[in-house]
């Protein structure tokens, strides 16, 4: 369950829930508008700041004991030096939601002031991420021992029509986020291939969009040969999945996102080892992040046409799975030796993006949990960003920095094409430990004809091993908003 978020123009001194939080900068200055709240509190902001008891770092918490007529509760939340506001306030409104969800929910209240519509917009998408919560596969402790959800989250702020229209954008984009964290957490045996079609069926029944799903028979048709060995191992009906939003004019060229749904990866014949591997039930957040994108834009009612594409299977070992060496024809016609069958996700991937040409795109980006290489490269920190295109690769970085997920970006020169060279076919699937990154996105390269592409490497970024302050450990959301800031960027 996520909070419903609700704007007041409510003063800080007067908001009356069960946890009020303050976020403060290191400069930590009570300004005018928070002298009320802290004359009610009798100086207690002031003397926590005189003290340095609170100092405004990144991620402090500090709290102070409410008065009569204030909230229970105060949390004063660092913010460290601030240099991106509606950034640091998004964080900030995720540790306070996490804190207000700790201490038994109730209503929260967030502290934003002021009339500026992205810092409402960030304030609302990060009382969402951090009051987000997958319980389904608990049972409820008993009654008296039950720690209540965050029901409310108040973000106070000036009431404008801008305001205003910020927070439902908030709320949009919370909502997308939500969805794809849930379909990540959601464990392989029940987030399957045929789930992720349900799931897209009912975004487009909700936002009147249309959907296509081709299954194992449809894809043979296709002769997607690429795709289908991968699921060839595997009982379950592998999904392409194919989502059109229609917000733009008849005939534009839709922005195209593209979706690894690996809803289980054990690295098939060339199986991986067991340690850690069942977190392979997030090899399908490229794709969550497609299906939740589609959710946020089509409540956000953007005025522009896009197309979700989703390749969903998962990739098993069995008497039928595909072998080291094998040679597969692929959709767009290259024949492909198969090396590693853990190198699974480019073999989906290409016959989707060879598929997207039927959609005439105006740009496919495509993002996928792709390879262990690219959190050797980049860590937890960053999603890796591959294209020959210099200016997409800005536009795809600048769209993550609103977004609160950086981007940063790898080189894709033709020196490395060498490296996945076949002797037998045209293109073999790995190339290697050296720039295990580089060749995958090269890889890819090769079935993109026609269309302007990126390639967005999610593996570090889409779900955290460890706990991560603003959010639990499990799925971050990325890349959902990554998606979301791209189509926004691009509406004219
Ligand atoms: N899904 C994995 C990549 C991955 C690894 C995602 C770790 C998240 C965390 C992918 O299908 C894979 O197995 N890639 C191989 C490629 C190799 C065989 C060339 C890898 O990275 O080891
Ligand atoms: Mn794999
Ligand atoms: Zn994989």
């Amino acid at each position: 369950m996520t909070a419903t978020v609700t704007l007041a123009g409510t003063s800080p001194a007067k908001f009356q829930g069960s946890l009020l939080a303050i976020p403060l900068d290191d400069t930590t200055t009570v300004s005018s508008t928070l002298a009320e709240l802290d004359q009610s509190l009798g100086g207690a902001i002031k003397r926590s700041i005189d003290s340095k008891f609170f100092r405004g770092g990144k991620d402090e918490v500090f709290y102070l004991s409410g008065a009569d007529g204030t909230a229970a509760r105060i949390a004063l939340i660092g913010m460290g030096k601030v240099s991106d506001r509606p950034g640091s306030l998004r964080r900030a409104a995720a540790i306070a939601a996490r804190h207000a969800a700790k201490l038994g929910g109730g209503d929260l209240g967030f502290y934003v002031g002021g009339d500026d519509a992205r810092e409402v917009e960030a304030a609302t998408v990060g009382s969402l991420a951090g009051s987000w919560e997958y319980k389904d596969l608990k049972t409820p402790p008993p009654e008296n021992e039950q720690r209540q959800p965050v029901a409310s989250a108040t973000i106070l702020a000036n009431e404008t029509d801008q305001v205003r229209a910020a927070l439902a954008s908030g709320e949009a984009i919370g909502a997308g986020q939500s969805l794809a964290r849930r379909l990540a957490m959601m464990p392989g045996n029940l987030c399957t291939p045929d789930f992720l079609a349900q799931t897209a069926r009912e975004i487009a029944d909700r936002h009147a969009m249309k959907v296509t799903v081709l299954g194992r028979a449809e894809m043979t048709e296709e002769g997607m040969g690429s795709f289908l060995c991968v699921a060839q191992g595997t009982p379950q009906d592998p999904k392409l999945i194919a989502l059109e939003y229609s917000g733009g004019t008849p005939g534009q060229k839709p922005v195209t996102l593209v979706g690894k749904g690996l809803c289980f990866d054990s690295g098939g014949i060339s199986i991986k080892p067991a340690p850690g591997m069942e977190d392979m039930k997030f090899d399908m957040c490229g794709a969550a992040g497609v299906l939740g994108a589609m959710e946020s834009i089509a409540r956000m009612r953007l005025p522009i046409n896009v197309v979700g594409l989703v390749g969903s299977t998962t990739n098993m070992p069995s008497g039928t799975a595909v072998n080291p060496g094998d040679v597969v024809k692929s959709h767009l016609g290259k024949y492909i030796e198969v090396i590693n069958t853990d190198a699974e996700g480019r073999l989906v991937l290409a016959d989707v993006l060879s598929y997207a040409r039927r959609f005439d795109p105006a740009v496919v980006v495509d993002a996928a949990t792709l390879t262990g290489a690219c959190v050797i490269a980049l860590g937890h920190t960053a999603t890796g960003v591959f294209s020959a295109d210099e200016a997409l690769v800005a536009e795809i970085i600048a769209a993550g920095k609103r977004a609160g997920e950086p981007g940063w970006s790898m080189p894709m020169w033709d020196d490395y094409r060498d490296l996945i060279k076949s002797e037998v076919a045209d293109i073999k699937n790995t190339g290697g430990r050296a720039a295990g990154a580089i060749t995958a996105a090269m890889f890819l390269k090769e079935f993109t004809e026609s269309y302007p592409w990126i390639h967005l490497d999610v593996a570090g970024t889409a779900y955290a091993e460890a706990d991560m302050v603003a959010l639990p450990k499990g799925p971050t959301g990325v890349p959902t908003g990554t998606f979301i800031e791209f189509v926004r960027g691009r509406v004219s």
